[in-house]
């Protein structure tokens, strides 16, 4: 992994992912379109309903946080969290609390314990995910439920267009390298909550056409844009591959499977959770 200027490791939002570019909130909005019909049809299953308290942790732009404040109720309230809370700053609703708040190192956030836990594309950038796992188990009451969702390189090693395949792997290994992103750990789901004795643990996992220039095409589009310099930098493909994968991307003819997301589920037994992990 690499250190930025001041020798610290780099971190998702120091230049690599995130930050204040326009494009970046066009981003979020795509993996919204992408993803959010697939986790609420999870919250569906799993009952989330009204009263709940919720914690949505790197809330990224908010829709999963309005869609859960408007399930909830006003019996029920959702706390929202980011490192960046720019994109959440607008959000409204008298049940919704935006904290600025990284789930790494702050103390557990005001308005739990709570009955549902969600994190979607966060610890799967957090080298530490195994301790932050820990830390928002702690965070539930007993009985609550928590959903995981995290990128999974696997299908992506078999698409069969190569330009495409080698840019979505440079896109893999940039994040590996600079930040520490582990696009394989969801590929072990739902290991780290049987690890843990959650009850009624389970998972599926969503395969998102990429092509058509749908909205998953945009949101690769913009990832790759993104990370490009730190791509080439790091000479993990050629300027003439990312151009080629970026036109396939754009071309309405064009259809692949880029990253699987994996959701992993599970509820604290009404015993609680055990006694090793941090506040
Ligand atoms: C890929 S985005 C996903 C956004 C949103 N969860 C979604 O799925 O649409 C990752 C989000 O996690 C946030 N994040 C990164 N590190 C974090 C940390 N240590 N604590 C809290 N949020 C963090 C980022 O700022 C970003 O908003």
């Amino acid at each position: 992994m690499e250190e930025g200027t001041n020798g610290q490791r780099l971190r998702y939002a120091d230049g690599v992912l995130g930050g204040p570019d326009e494009a970046e909130r066009v981003r979020l909005a795509a993996m919204a379109e992408v993803c959010d019909p697939t986790t609420i049809r999870v919250f569906g299953d799993l009952g989330v309903d009204a009263g709940w308290r919720c914690l949505e942790v790197g809330a990224g732009g908010g829709s999963i946080a309005v869609w859960l404040a408007g399930r909830v109720a006003a019996a029920g309230h959702v706390v929202a969290t980011d490192v960046d809370i720019r994109y959440l700053a607008e959000l409204a609703a008298p049940n919704l609390t935006v904290l600025r708040h990284d789930v790494t190192r702050d103390p557990a956030p005001d308005g739990g314990p709570f009955d549902l836990i969600h994190a979607r594309f966060v610890l799967e950038h957090l080298p530490e995910r195994e301790d932050v796992l820990d830390r928002l188990l702690t965070w539930l009451r007993p009985g609550g439920t928590i959903v995981l969702e995290s990128i999974a390189r696997f299908p992506v090693d078999s698409a069969p267009h190569a330009p495409f395949r080698d840019a979505m792997l440079g896109i893999d290994q940039a994040l590996a390298k600079t930040i520490g992103t582990d696009s394989g750990w969801a590929r072990g789901f739902p290991g780290p909550l049987v690890a843990r004795g959650l009850a009624d643990v389970g998972m599926t996992v969503q395969l998102p056409t990429t092509g058509g220039a749908n909205a998953s095409a945009r949101c690769w589009t913009l990832t790759l844009s993104r990370l490009r310099p730190h791509i080439r930098r790091l000479e993990l493909a050629s300027d003439a591959t990312l151009d080629e994968a970026l036109d396939q991307l754009a071309d309405p003819s064009f259809f692949d499977v880029a990253f699987a997301t994996a959701i992993a589920w599970g509820r604290v037994p009404v015993s609680g959770y055990g006694t090793s992990s941090q506040a």
